[in-house]
């Protein structure tokens, strides 16, 4: 087997690799002076099995052409197999036509990755529970959900897990059912025009009961505004102590910041996205799920 990486994020595929036992193959990624790329894999992959890495985060539609050209270049030089790991899948929020005139962008997205001739695809905490359904190829929907319930276990037993949102519901189920935790859900609105997020209620938190502390389980952050209106909300109900399990740290606008500058006490995130040194921040603690990659791909 042969793995290869895009450039979005090569620290977890060099821990992939390392847990497979084997070394990134060198690909080289020559831009152009108008920013196009011309890819080229520099290793033989005749009659191999091959997977390519590639967390399809800001800048997306760069990323994805990276991924599309090195999976066209590994089926180009005769490969046996290619496995598409694209631990964040971008353009996975525009699921379903949400007002009249709006193109389904991640149908769009899997039509390209299918009609490039891929084996299988290992995805990693979809936004919707429908999106592997969309896909005709075999599709590994693998979560961050054992390895965040594994650090809670350890360092926030007695806590309430909460879902920030309704659509975030089947998730925090999950976690609670793994950790034997109750749970509870936050409703929350958000502004298609504006983006503005507004917390309404929550649902589910036990009356006549102090509670220390809230555990917020969400899929992604992207400018934070979710988690910084859950967590307000959830300290108004005197909780103590807020803390924050994200897969995807996508971390857009000033997110660093708000979420440094907020109730929040600590914001645990993976390393599905790569998270550049300007985008860290003294509350931010990252969980690597290269292990979980690579124990799926090792079933292949
Ligand atoms: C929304 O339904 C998602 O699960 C996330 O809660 C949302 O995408 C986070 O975005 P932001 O950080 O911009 O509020």
């Amino acid at each position: 087997m042969k793995i290869f990486s895009g450039s979005s994020n090569k620290p977890l595929a060099e821990k992939i690799a390392k847990e497979l036992n084997l070394r990134l193959s060198p690909v080289d990624i020559h831009i152009f002076p108008d920013l196009e790329r011309r890819i080229r894999i520099l290793d033989k992959v005749v009659d191999q099995d091959t997977v390519v890495v590639q967390s399809t985060s800001t800048p997306t539609d760069q990323n994805y052409m990276e991924l599309f050209f090195i999976i066209d270049a590994l089926k180009r030089s005769g490969a046996k197999s290619v496995s598409a790991v694209v631990p964040y899948l971008g353009y996975q929020r525009q699921d379903h036509i949400f007002r009249d005139g709006e193109a389904v962008s991640i149908d769009v997205i899997i039509k390209n990755i299918e009609s490039l001739g891929v084996d299988r695809i290992i995805v990693f905490d979809v936004h919707s529970v429908k999106t592997p359904e969309l896909f005709k190829i075999p599709v590994f929907h693998l979560s961050a959900l054992p390895v965040f319930g594994d650090f809670v276990r350890k360092y926030y037993n007695d806590s309430i897990l909460i879902s920030p949102d309704a659509g975030g519901i089947r998730r925090v189920k999950i976690l609670a059912g793994l950790i034997k935790m109750p749970f509870a859900v936050i409703t929350k609105d958000r502004d298609l025009e504006t983006g503005e997020v507004t917390a309404e209620k929550i649902e589910g938190l036990p009356k006549n009961k102090k509670i220390k502390r809230a555990i917020i389980v969400d899929d992604m952050i992207s400018s934070g505004k979710t988690i910084i209106v859950a967590a307000e909300m959830l300290r108004k109900n005197k909780i103590d102590e807020v803390f924050v399990f994200v897969t995807h740290a996508i971390f857009s606008e000033e997110a660093p910041k708000l979420l440094q500058n907020s109730v929040v006490e600590k914001v645990i995130v993976t390393d599905a996205v790569f998270i550049p040194k300007s985008k860290y921040f003294p509350k931010l603690k990252v969980l690597s799920i290269a292990k979980t990659i690579a124990d799926q791909i090792k079933k292949f």
